[in-house]
């Protein structure tokens, strides 16, 4: 019983360190600076696309994590082309009646940023 208690304490001091490093890669990495660009993304991004993939664009409920999409190589065309025309099919709206393509680059930079972990999540700050 003793043992038992032991190995789970150890495994739980073990998922905490894992924890903590990502975290502590996280703060050394990514900043809150945003170039405005970026910054009118995440505004775009928090009113049109996080009820579905989630704040700070990590995937939610509804829908995946779209950093791993552009991580992967989904180029702006690409994501683009699935921003404006949707996937109605698999329950991605269309936008193009309501974004812009200035808006849609800007959601497209923003997701960039945070794919490449230079974005920090929580509210940016427009850098000046
Ligand atoms: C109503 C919910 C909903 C909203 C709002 C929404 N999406 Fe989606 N989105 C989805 C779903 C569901 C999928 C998965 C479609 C599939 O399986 O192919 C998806 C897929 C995507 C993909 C493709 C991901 C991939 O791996 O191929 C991108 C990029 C994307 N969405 C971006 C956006 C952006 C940017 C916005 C805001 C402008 C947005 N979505 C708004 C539901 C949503």
């Amino acid at each position: 019983m003793k043992r038992i208690f032991a190995l789970s304490a150890a495994l739980g001091a073990l998922a905490l360190a894992g924890t903590v490093e990502g975290q502590e890669k996280e703060k050394h990495t990514a900043s809150r600076q945003a170039s405005a660009q970026e910054y009118e993304g995440w505004r775009q991004y928090m009113v049109t696309c996080a009820r579905c993939h989630g704040d700070d664009a990590v995937g939610g409920v509804m829908a995946p994590d779209v950093r791993t999409a552009v991580a992967k190589g989904m180029d702006q065309a690409a994501f683009t082309e699935v921003v404006l025309n949707g996937r109605p099919d698999k329950g991605m709206p269309a936008n193009k009646a309501t974004l812009s393509d200035e808006q849609a680059a800007s959601i497209y930079a923003y997701v960039k940023a945070r794919a490449e972990n230079r974005l920090a999540a929580g509210r940016p700050e427009k850098k000046s």
